[in-house]
């Protein structure tokens, strides 16, 4: 086995910060709180996973920390912006600039080709591709005889592909993604995987990802574990066997309490 060095990346910087983070949806008798005044740290040039039982504020807290939902109380930064300083239109902009995303359903636009689905978030801002990254980008996923194809003549594999380019394309200064490899069969969600940990390892790339998957999770640096809209756990340099044994331990207690 090799041991990878990811120490000239795992800078003290944080990419993203949240601070006593809740969210409580609906009210009275159907109020869920979905967030219990969680405080996390995302490392810049770090991959993080993000697990926990369905229903636990995975996907509440990326979207809080991506600023793509409001929150009931508590603080949001990404790099030194305050969300909750920002208007709409700020927001927006900042989600557009400096946020990549990766879901599970692809967001893809039916009308327009791999290649314009991918420059998409800097066309409407006004960038222009860096062609050379472009290029590696779509290599890398394994796209380039498909540049004009539109999502209705891919794979869902290839579909995913394409969002997981578009989330590279433009150096964001965070990748979010929910459960990004979903939807994949093993062999091709292993090379997303393996393509978003090159990302962080090689370009420093900052990455954070809701997984159900343990294996998907031995990818990042460190896994935290949300139960109930809290964080209860973590695992640093995670295997696949390690994150599966601490989701045990969950479970076993769930049962015992
Ligand atoms: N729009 C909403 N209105 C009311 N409750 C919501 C809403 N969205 C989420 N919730 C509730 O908030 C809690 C957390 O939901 P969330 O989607 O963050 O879970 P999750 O960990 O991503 O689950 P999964 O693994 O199933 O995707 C759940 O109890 C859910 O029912
Ligand atoms: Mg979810």
């Amino acid at each position: 086995m090799t041991t990878v060095n990811y120490a000239p990346h795992t800078t003290q910087a944080v990419a993203a910060r949240a601070t006593g983070l809740s969210k409580v949806y609906g009210q009275g008798e159907t109020q869920v709180v979905a967030l219990d005044n969680v405080s996390v740290d995302f490392g810049q040039g770090r991959f993080t996973a993000i697990m926990g039982p369905s229903g636990s504020g995975k996907s509440t807290l990326m979207h809080c920390v991506a600023g793509l939902d409001t929150f009931s109380s508590g603080s949001v930064r990404i790099g030194d912006t305050e969300l909750g300083s920002l208007k709409d239109k700020q927001l927006t902009q900042l989600r557009r600039d400096k946020i990549g995303f990766i879901f599970q359903a692809f967001n893809l636009l039916p009308t327009l080709t791999a290649l314009e689905n991918i420059t998409l978030p800097m066309d409407i801002a006004g960038r222009k591709p860096d062609r050379q990254w472009l290029d590696t980008v779509i290599e890398m996923v394994g796209l380039s005889g498909r540049l004009s194809h539109r999502p209705t003549q891919l794979s869902g594999g290839q579909q995913q592909r394409v969002a997981v380019a578009r989330a590279l394309a433009s150096r964001p200064e965070i990748i979010f993604g929910d459960e990004p490899t979903g939807n994949l069969d093993s062999r091709s969600g292993a090379e997303v995987l393996g393509f978003l940990r090159n990302s962080v390892r090689e370009l420093g790339q900052t990455v954070v990802m809701v997984t159900h998957d343990p294996v998907a999770a031995s990818y990042a640096d460190r896994v935290i574990f949300l139960a109930d809209g809290r964080i209860v756990d973590e695992v640093l340099s995670p295997t696949a066997d390690a994150v599966l044994d601490r989701m045990k331990a969950f479970d076993a207690k769930g049962r015992t309490s």
